[in-house]
């Protein structure tokens, strides 16, 4: 294994009936509670009501702050940190998925920084001289993992970049997490916050190192439990232990346990990332669309893991295939899961204008921890194959 170092400051309350039991406790300390969301699923299902009706019994200031959009925009981060500032929020209680959760963690930052923050945080690597606002967040959807880690990811509209990176100031104080807030999910959403999971999980599984190591022996394990649960919850989506295993899948693929030791890859994440800075795509169907055209450029240089996934990801029997023959059943079957599960699998299917690949495709990172490193111009292939 790499070396490494561990840590994860987020505390995790997870359970039927944890909303109730714990969060009044936890705002304790603080008077000004700014309660963000995004657009109004929270007062449809009942999760509003729960949540304000908490707050207010135990006598605190609500700032409201809703409308945060998937895919949230720098914009609105500026927004959230005006109002958090002339509000004077002592902390801010983020209530829906990632976009929800990133775009309050970027706004504790945004409230406490004088600066240029954009230029300062999401466009270089490093330290930032500000010490964030502190966060809570009640998950209501599974996917990104957003809860238990310090990833912002964020569109600057105007520069036509989303881009987040794991800094662990940004992880939240607290994390509530009560499968049944997710029973609302519509299956469409579901099934994308479902393949963002594997994504996750596959992206850091199909990097270095490739001899024995517990990270990928964890992954293979939450793979399966991803695959299993998200079936269930398609036929019930009252299923608890479907529900719950998928919410926990989702935060162990993003807590930065499986990590430990990796290289880690995410380049699907670098291109579905641009793609939706200029298309706003769904980032769970983005990465439907990409990942086995994806993989099937990159299997010769991690057979052995391709191999190894095919085996013990989807019981696949070796049955006189070679090494690539199995490799490549392997990429297979993931395609036909993300056909059964109805996920799309072309970018035309997303909105993309095909005559705007190139400028999408020179815009990627270019990640060093993939078993192959792209070029733009290979990128650019790999749009052009699943484009239709
Ligand atoms: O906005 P509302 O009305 O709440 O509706 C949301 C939204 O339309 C709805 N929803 C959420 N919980 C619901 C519900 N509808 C009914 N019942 C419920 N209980 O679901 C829709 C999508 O929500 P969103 O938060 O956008 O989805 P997701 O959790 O997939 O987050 C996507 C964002 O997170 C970023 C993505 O790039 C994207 O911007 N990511 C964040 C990561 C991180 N911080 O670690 C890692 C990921 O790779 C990813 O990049
Ligand atoms: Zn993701």
């Amino acid at each position: 294994m790499n070396n490494f170092i561990f840590q994860n400051a987020t505390k995790v309350y997870f359970g039927r009936g944890c909303v109730k039991e714990y969060l009044s406790c936890l705002t304790g300390p603080y008077d000004t509670v700014m309660l963000a969301y995004g657009g109004g699923s929270i007062k449809k299902n009942g999760i509003y009501d729960e949540v304000a009706g908490i707050l207010r019994n135990a006598g605190k200031n609500i700032v409201e702050f809703s409308g945060i959009m998937a895919n949230p925009t720098y914009a609105k981060v500026l927004e959230g940190a005006n109002l958090a500032r002339e509000s004077k929020t002592d902390m801010i209680l983020g209530i829906g998925g990632g976009s929800v959760m990133d775009c309050c963690k970027a706004i504790s930052l945004a409230a406490r920084y004088e600066g240029d923050i954009w230029e300062d945080f999401w466009a270089r690597p490093g330290v930032i001289e500000a010490e964030p606002l502190p966060l809570g967040v009640i998950v209501t959807v599974a996917g990104t993992g957003s809860e238990c880690n310090g990833g912002a990811v964020i569109t600057n509209e105007e520069k036509k970049i989303k881009t987040g990176r794991d800094y662990p100031k940004l992880n939240p104080r607290f994390a509530l997490m009560d499968p049944t807030y997710t029973y609302s999910v519509p299956v469409k959403q579901m099934v994308s916050g479902g393949f963002d999971i594997l994504s996750h999980i596959m992206e850091t599984y199909f990097s270095e190192p490739n001899e024995d190591n517990v990270s990928d022996d964890i992954m293979e394990a939450l793979m399966k439990s991803v695959i299993r649960n998200l079936r269930a919850a398609i036929l019930n989506p009252e299923d608890y232990t479907a529900r719950s295993n998928l919410m926990w899948d989702s935060t162990m693929a993003e807590n930065r346990i499986i990590k430990m030791g990796k290289k880690c890859d995410f380049e699907c994440h670098n291109m579905e990332h641009q793609l939706g800075a200029y298309t706003n795509c769904n980032h769970g169907c983005g990465l439907a669309v990409l990942h086995p055209v994806y993989y099937r450029h990159i299997y010769k240089d991690g057979l052995a893991k391709f191999v190894r996934f095919a085996e013990n990801v989807w019981g696949i029997a070796r049955d006189g295939m070679d090494e690539e023959e199995l490799a490549l059943a392997g990429i297979n079957a993931l395609a036909d899961f993300i056909r059964e599960i109805g996920l799309p699998a072309a970018l035309k299917e997303l909105g993309t204008d095909q005559a705007q690949l190139k400028e999408i495709a020179n815009s990627c990172g270019i990640s060093a921890g993939s078993y192959k490193k792209m070029t733009h111009e290979e990128i650019l292939e790999i749009f052009q194959e699943c484009y239709d």
